[in-house]
């Protein structure tokens, strides 16, 4: 029996969706023998209540020079950003020399708005490619994996931080204690931590499971966030659900004692059991869903492909490898999946070796039908997809429920 990540509770996994490719694993023909695959399996833990994968693939398998998520590729999560970076300034960095440090900042897309306001700042960014774009943006980026060490050598080297924030990468990191820890070092005592990542209670609603890949070694909730932090000392002060990626929760931390504590965190705690977030029942439920899930988009693709049609996967998302291997969608069903990001185009998907194209690929000669991986940013494609719509393309949704868009 596996071992529960955060508080050592032995757990029994309740799901596998079989053997997984690393989601971001983009790959030549030549690369194709040597693809690295892993059994991509999920547990609760009922103590702690934290959702988690059971292996998760070494980091620099996942996070290195040839990193192929750029953040910046979405209009949408620019403004989201912007929105995060205004907040923080506003309520929380009381002059220019306020630090503010950001884990996993990738390309820049947070931290551009603090270098441009003039604000002291730090990027820490292990996947070399994007940590460069960001530090050709003007912001400043160290190239490492955050965690207890590194956290020294910074409060050593820049001094503490006022503010310490995160966008979709806490949830990616294994060995969560080891970076709580840094951030209680780094923090200064009324500091503050703000975090947000795709939420455990969406996921379950949605049956958004593609939300589980290998880079996604949790899915939070507000109960294990708030494990989590007891157990270094450190108060959930307050949480705020936000709309991206499908559906993500923001969750904001001080030093114990403080600040005073928002009635949100009780009410989503409320929310949450309500939910069945804490009991083992709901995770076969959702286990079920999933299976249903794949058996309805299967049968889709196929009655499509029957009646000669042609279909296109638009957006090659690190989400799409779990849909993809676990429904097993392959090059028959799938032309091809476009996406905007240079670093993926004339690749082949993950697994499944779909080609992965340029955009230009599916404004210039429109399919049949596209099935949309990227629904999390549907308000976006949708508005600049109006001539696909008006000459007869219809989309493919599987989240919240697997339909052809009429
Ligand atoms: N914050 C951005 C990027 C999210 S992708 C956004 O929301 O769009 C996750 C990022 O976290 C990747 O760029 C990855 O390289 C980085 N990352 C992974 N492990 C990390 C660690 N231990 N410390 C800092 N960054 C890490
Ligand atoms: P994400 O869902 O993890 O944010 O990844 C988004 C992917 O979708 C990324 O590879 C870029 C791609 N994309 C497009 O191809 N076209 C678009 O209009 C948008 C918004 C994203
Ligand atoms: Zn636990």
């Amino acid at each position: 029996m596996p071992s529960c990540r955060i508080c050592k509770t032995n757990y029994d996994p309740f799901l596998s969706f079989g053997n997984m490719p690393i989601a971001n694993g983009f790959l030549t023909k030549e690369q194709f023998d040597a693809e690295y695959f892993f059994e991509l399996q999920v547990g609760f833990c009922p103590e702690c209540k934290m959702v988690q994968i059971v292996n998760q693939p070494n980091r620099e398998m996942m996070f290195h020079e040839n990193y192929a998520f750029y953040s910046s590729t979405s209009q949408n999560m620019k403004l989201h950003f912007k929105q995060f970076a205004e907040t923080v300034m506003k309520k929380y960095l009381p002059s220019e020399k306020s630090f503010v440090v950001e884990l996993g900042s990738n390309d820049g897309i947070m931290l551009k708005n603090f270098a441009s306001a003039g604000h002291k700042h730090l990027g820490i960014e292990p996947s070399a490619n994007v940590a460069k774009a960001a530090i050709e943006n003007g912001v400043n980026t160290i190239c490492e994996f955050f965690d207890e060490d590194l956290a020294h050598k910074i409060v050593n080297e820049y001094g503490q931080a006022d503010a310490f924030l995160g966008a979709n990468v806490m949830c990616h990191i294994p060995y969560l204690h080891s970076i709580v820890e840094g951030i209680k070092l780094l923090l200064k005592p009324e500091g503050i931590v703000m975090f947000e990542d795709p939420y455990l209670g969406d996921v379950i609603e949605k049956t958004s499971y593609d939300q589980i890949y290998d880079e996604h070694a949790f899915l939070f909730s507000v109960h294990s966030i708030q494990y989590l932090f007891n157990m270094h000392n450190m108060e959930l002060v307050d949480v705020e659900p936000q709309e991206t990626h499908g559906g993500s929760m923001r969750y904001i931390i001080g030093h114990k004692e403080k600040r005073s504590v928002s009635s949100n965190v009780q009410k989503y705690l409320e929310k949450e059991k309500n939910l069945g977030i804490g009991s083992i029942g709901t995770y076969y439920m959702f286990k079920n869903n999933c299976e249903k899930f794949k058996h309805d988009l299967v049968n889709l693709l196929n009655d499509i492909k029957k009646d000669g049609k042609s279909i296109a996967g638009y957006a090659a998302t690190s989400k799409s490898t779990t849909i993809i291997n676990y429904c097993g969608i392959t090059a028959d069903q799938l032309d091809y999946i476009c996406d905007t990001t240079p670093i993926k185009q004339n690749k082949f998907s993950p697994g499944a070796h779909i080609p992965v194209k340029a955009y230009e690929n599916f404004s210039n000669s429109y399919p049949d039908y596209a099935l949309l991986f990227a629904y999390n940013h549907m308000e976006e494609i949708m508005k600049k997809e109006t001539r696909f719509v008006d000459q007869g393309g219809k989309w493919i949704l599987y989240v919240p429920e697997v339909k052809v868009l009429q």
